[in-house]
């Protein structure tokens, strides 16, 4: 299926596997890649170092295009713009806070500029900003995420963008890609179908929580770094939810001087990220602090493999995803289930 998605990005299907932090690794981007669809890099909770290792293992199992996602914002952005400009990367992904500067460098390196953006104003300063194309994620989407459903902002965004739009959150088959290419979507991308595979790096154990998590189960909350994230309320998410504000400070401490040690960061630059974010966002310095926080919650579940007392980040529909497929089984039937939708479309009154 030919889009102005695949043109821009070089792959076969108009199927993104987006970055997920400690789930989109370099095997699972490879086979993401390999299947014909196209993945980023989790690189936001990478160094720039690991990043680069991340893109010479991708590049030893595929020779097709992928991207990286990192945080514009983040201490060793402009090092991996460098890297990811050497490795001609095909594409980056971001989010928040995007850097004029860093977004004209990757551009005139020829490096496709896809950020996600989950309301309608991000995604025309996205645009503004030199995007050359935008995935808008619903609010039905896992991590952060907006306050939109897809149905909603999708047509909004189409509507209102010169660019190829990207539809996510909520998407998990080839219906839902027609569904989206309907609207005027050129693509859909996924992470929480793409956490759910074989080749996903997430313990077995915290994997069986999203196969047993029912839609309503997955909520949206800001009591994990202050933004609205959507994540599987459990145990974990319960006792944030009802912890005192000087508890929560002092576990934030804590695990934000052993996050610095894991990034290579210095917890000057933590502070002053912490600082940032707190302006930018308007959050109390408690929840501030909770978002340093918030990664070791994080890979307690998706590293450790300890789901009842980790964060599980989730889009809602994992409560209608009950298999692990292989992700080139996954990527096949997307694409199979995608010609057969159109076919019976087609036979509508007739
Ligand atoms: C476990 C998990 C981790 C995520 N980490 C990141 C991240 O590091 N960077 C990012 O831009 N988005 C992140 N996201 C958001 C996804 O990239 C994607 O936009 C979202 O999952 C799409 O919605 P869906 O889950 O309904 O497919 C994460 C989502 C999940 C479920």
């Amino acid at each position: 299926m030919r889009t102005p998605l695949t043109e821009l990005l070089g792959c076969e299907h108009p199927v993104i596997q987006t970055a997920m932090g400690w789930v989109a690794d370099a095997k699972l981007v490879s086979a993401s890649s390999a299947a014909g669809g196209f993945g980023f890099l989790a690189g936001a909770v990478m160094t720039p170092a690991e990043v680069e290792a991340g893109i010479q293992a991708i590049k030893s199992h595929t020779s097709k295009p992928f991207g990286v996602n990192f945080h514009m914002y983040a201490p060793g952005a402009a090092e991996i713009v460098d890297i990811c400009i050497r490795h001609q990367v095909r594409a980056v992904s971001y989010s928040r806070s995007p850097a004029g500067t860093l977004i004209d460098k990757l551009k005139s390196a020829g490096i496709v500029c896809i950020p996600t953006v989950g309301a309608m104003k991000h995604a025309v300063k996205a645009v503004e900003l030199g995007a050359d194309a935008v995935v808008v994620q619903g609010s039905e989407g896992g991590g952060h995420t907006g306050k939109v459903a897809s149905s909603i902002l999708l047509p909004q965004v189409v509507a209102a963008l010169d660019v190829p739009v990207v539809a996510a959150g909520g998407y998990r088959d080839g219906r839902g890609l027609v569904a989206a290419l309907s609207i005027g979507a050129a693509g859909i991308a996924m992470g929480t179908r793409f956490l759910m595979t074989q080749e996903s790096p997430v313990p077995g154990a915290t994997k069986a929580e999203y196969v047993d998590a029912a839609a309503e189960q997955i909520i949206i909350s800001d009591k994990l770094d202050g933004l609205p994230q959507r994540m599987i309320y459990n145990k974990c998410l319960a006792s944030l939810e009802q912890a005192s504000s000087p508890k929560m400070l002092l576990l934030a401490i804590k695990n934000g001087l052993a996050f610095t040690k894991l990034t290579g960061g210095s917890l000057l630059g933590m502070l002053s990220s912490a600082w940032q974010m707190r302006k930018a966002n308007q959050m109390s310095l408690g929840q501030t602090m909770m978002a340093a926080n918030a990664p070791m919650m994080i890979q307690e579940a998706m590293v450790n493999g300890h789901p009842e007392s980790g964060i599980l980040p989730s889009g809602q529909v994992a409560g209608i995803i009950k298999d692990l497929p292989a992700v080139a089984e996954l990527v096949d039937s997307i694409a199979r289930e995608a010609d057969e939708t159109i076919a019976r479309l087609g036979q509508l009154g007739r």
